[in-house]
């Protein structure tokens, strides 16, 4: 992770083009809870979990036109990185998390499991590219960003609970779908930024 970050950062258009990556996957998942949840009651909550999603795809979005000085006017490849690789790491976590749960599963747990992963990886994530940016002294912080996902991780653990469907091995599934998916993405990203190639990225350390 922190050899890709080096590599990404050290060229501004690479780096543009991985914050355009990271506002295409902020917007998957802003997209998601919304067509996942608007036959539900949106209760405040929710609303705003998207609310803020979509605002760090547009934070995202608006750092990466900087890097890239020109306009990202969409999630082409040409100023995105990977980013069929990153829709397919969506689309594969959603659905492998969606037949773990089963037929029987409760109307909201894909939502909330599928949340609590992301949130996870996410925070995960950030910790690492914030340390890289202090390191190679670029102006920019994704404190408040990582304040709001570790809030909304806690949501996600809080609802997960209430409703009863958090338990260890499922836990464990998750994680273990998650790890692989997210490795792979990593490999292509890697490949991509000319960096070495990645070992496994484990969550277990925080999951639970
Ligand atoms: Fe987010
Ligand atoms: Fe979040």
């Amino acid at each position: 992770m922190k050899s890709f970050l080096r590599a990404a950062l050290f060229e501004p258009r690479l780096h543009g083009k991985l914050l355009n990556m990271l506002s295409l996957l902020e917007h998957i998942g802003s997209r998601k809870i919304m067509l996942s949840q608007m036959r539900k009651v949106l209760d405040t909550e929710l609303l705003k979990h998207m609310a803020e999603e979509t605002r760090h795809a547009f934070f995202f979005k608006h750092q990466a036109e900087r890097f890239c000085g020109q306009p990202c006017a969409d999630y082409e490849e040409t100023h995105t990185l990977c980013a069929p690789q990153a829709r397919i790491y969506f689309a594969r976590l959603d659905a492998g998390i969606t037949r773990l749960l089963g037929k029987n599963a409760a109307p909201r747990a894909p939502y909330l499991w599928v949340s609590f992963i992301v949130e996870l990886r996410a925070g995960w994530f950030y910790s690492f590219y914030e340390q890289a940016l202090q390191e190679a002294k670029i102006p920019l912080s994704l404190k408040s960003i990582m304040a709001e996902e570790e809030k909304h991780l806690q949501e996600m653990q809080r609802h997960l609970h209430e409703l009863g469907v958090m338990n260890d091995l499922l836990c464990a599934r998750v994680v273990t779908l998650e790890t692989k998916l997210f490795t792979r993405l990593l490999t292509h990203l890697t490949q991509a930024a000319g960096a070495r190639p990645p070992l496994e990225q484990p969550l277990h350390s925080r999951a639970g």
